[in-house]
């Protein structure tokens, strides 16, 4: 008998299918059932993965495959319910993001998540891109002094992507305010090692339809100013709707003693200032020098296996992570509460804009 965590993934068919072949080739895992209300695509996965346990209903996959953990890449409001349910019946979950799109089912996650002996993490992937965790590493030293500001911007035209996978239209561009923060406040998250006490968001109105004629209720780019439990502010936008070139990964940094902004456009690339190895006079440095350096072990030779991955390799090593917490019966990096720091700002971002953009203190689950 195996003693390999078996792997069961909902969502195979979309994109819960990105995750497989990590699964498949870790050697602590294996990957055991699929499960998708994709009958096609559900049984395209088997064969293509060889797996033979396969489910249209995600309950019964729980129940009676056998699974030791659960991959959700589900749409977004099927997570919160999903999650609680592997939970409950000690099943670890590595969940795609957001964790929730309420703040009452987030209250019933975190519940779920303190009752249950089992691991959960939530795969905010743009954590473990090759800048950001330079970046981390740098901040982590002290290297920037006091930090004061940062910035997170994902700017992914998805218009026509809303119509193929429908929920995005209600769940993402069909509720104003900020609906997929946590790639762009995640990363700055962990720079600043604070969470958001209040936010505030304001949008730049409404100039594009939908195929049938309809305003998206969303405004185009929203903004979402983030008050930071240690005194400074974080500005967020999120624009899915804009005729424009995508950049998902814009990120900047500030503190007292050096600067970071990530690249936009063509000719630029990720720059840096730092006092204490660039001198007092503030000018720009590749963040690419400092990687002999500064850069953490898992960027520093990184697997083929990573690099083919998605997301900039987000999305092996967060596969790697997981196993290990449940391994180790250590908290995995973005555990509950890292979460939920990550995905509250823009559940209250939701109801500040529909408050005429007033500021709105935003829960810490801690406290729950
Ligand atoms: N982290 C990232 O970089 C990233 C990238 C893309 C998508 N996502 C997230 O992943 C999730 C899925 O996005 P997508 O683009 O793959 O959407 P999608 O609609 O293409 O895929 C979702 C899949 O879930 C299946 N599904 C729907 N309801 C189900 C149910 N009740 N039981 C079982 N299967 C069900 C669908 O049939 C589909 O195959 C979203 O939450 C999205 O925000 C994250």
């Amino acid at each position: 008998m195996s003693d390999k965590i078996k792997i069961g993934v909902v969502g195979c068919a979309g994109r819960g299918g990105s995750f497989l072949n990590t699964f498949n080739i870790h050697p602590q895992t294996t990957l055991h059932a699929l499960c998708d209300i994709n009958e096609e695509g559900l049984h395209e996965r088997g064969v293509q993965m060889g797996v033979e346990h396969l489910y249209t209903d995600f309950e019964q996959m729980l129940d009676e495959s056998g699974v030791d953990a659960v991959i959700i890449g589900t749409p977004m409001p099927l997570h919160a319910p999903q999650s609680i349910a592997a939970l409950e019946r000690g099943i670890h979950v590595l969940c795609e993001v957001p964790a929730t799109v309420t703040v009452e089912e987030s209250k019933a996650l975190v519940q779920a998540a303190n009752s249950s002996n089992a691991t959960y993490m939530m795969a905010e992937n743009y954590t473990y891109m090759r800048p950001n965790v330079l970046v981390r590493a740098l901040a982590e030293k002290g290297l920037f002094g006091q930090v004061y500001f940062g910035e997170g911007e994902y700017l992914h035209e998805l218009k026509e992507l809303n119509e193929v996978t429908v929920w995005r239209r209600k769940w993402q561009t069909g509720i104003n305010g900020c609906t997929y923060g946590t790639h762009s406040l995640g990363p700055v998250l962990q720079w600043m090692d604070e969470r958001v006490v209040s936010v505030m968001s304001v949008g730049s109105g409404h100039h594009y339809r939908d195929p049938r004629g309809d305003l998206y209720e969303n405004e185009d780019s929203v903004l979402m100013l983030c008050r930071m439990s240690g005194g400074g502010l974080v500005k967020i936008r999120v624009d899915m709707l804009s005729d424009r070139p995508h950049n998902m990964t814009y990120y900047a940094l500030q503190g007292t003693d050096g600067v970071y902004e990530a690249a936009r456009g063509l000719q630029d690339e990720p720059k840096i200032w730092l006092r204490e190895l660039h001198g007092d006079k503030p000018t720009w440095h590749p963040l690419s020098e400092l990687e002999d350096d500064f850069m953490p072990d898992i960027w520093k030779n990184p697997p083929e296996e990573a690099l083919q991955a998605g997301h900039g390799g987000g999305d092996y090593f967060e596969i790697m992570d997981f196993v290990e917490a449940i391994v180790t019966g250590t908290p995995p990096p973005v555990d509950i509460h890292s979460a939920m720091d990550m995905t509250l700002p823009g559940l209250v971002s939701q109801q500040s804009i529909a408050e005429q953009s007033v500021w709105l203190d935003v829960p810490d689950s801690r406290g729950w």
